[in-house]
């Protein structure tokens, strides 16, 4: 077994802080999980490219992103959605990894989400001054299961807000393994991150990966 992950982060020690009712932060949780996520992060964009995907309004987001699993996540002309195929190659997502498969599992039965089975994971990709505006995640079927969110690279300032948008947001630093959970009460918390601080780190250089796991279908 190998921890390809955590060389660069000794100092990190795995915790659990809970944030709201039903949302926790775990930190430094990808740390715990056996190797070879990073390789598997690579060879998915390798299969299926970073976008800049345009909002229904016809702006370009800023993060650039892509999917793994029976869904992904999409945003057009057309609207929010999920779709088995990926539009810009015309052909289904990359299967879900195994690794992937298995720490948001994990992480959902640490946070107390056991049976957790995701079919979509949204990969994320911020480089400095990058952000994502305060959102709901509500474009899943149903709303019964967690999001599942792992933060690989640059650390963040993840903004975690309550039901209504104009609710009082905590702001939560996220690093290189840490992982959000948020599901029963606080599903559909609204949530975002501000503008990504310039850096290089270790492992993944100047850019921050989102892992964002749900079940969609
Ligand atoms: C998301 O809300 O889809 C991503 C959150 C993050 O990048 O931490
Ligand atoms: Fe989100």
């Amino acid at each position: 077994m190998t921890f390809d992950l955590f060389d660069a982060q000794d100092d990190v020690e795995p915790a659990t802080e809970p944030i709201a009712d039903g949302a926790v932060v775990l930190r430094a949780f990808a740390r715990a999980v056996p190797g070879g996520l990073l390789a598997d992060v690579t060879a998915v964009i390798a299969a299926a490219p970073l976008r800049h995907l345009v909002t229904p309004g016809g702006l370009r987001m800023s993060v650039a992103m892509t999917n793994c699993g029976a869904l992904g996540w999409l945003s057009d002309r057309r609207g929010y959605r999920y779709d088995a195929v990926d539009p810009d190659r015309g052909v289904p997502w990359p299967p879900m990894p195994d690794s992937f498969m298995r720490l948001a599992r994990e992480a959902a039965a640490a946070a107390g989400f056991a049976g957790f089975t995701p079919d979509a994971c949204l990969i994320n990709r911020y480089v400095p001054g990058t952000k994502l505006s305060l959102h709901q995640d509500r474009d899943e079927r149903d709303h019964g299961a967690p999001i599942v969110s792992v933060s690989l690279g640059l650390p963040a300032v993840f903004l975690f807000g309550g039901l209504k948008r104009t609710d009082r947001a905590q702001r939560l630093s996220l690093r290189h393994g840490d992982v959000v959970v948020w599901g029963g009460p606080s599903r559909l918390r609204f949530h975002g991150v501000l503008a990504l601080a310039d850096g290089e780190h270790p492992l993944l250089g100047r850019q921050r990966i989102n892992l964002t796991f749900r079940r969609a279908g």
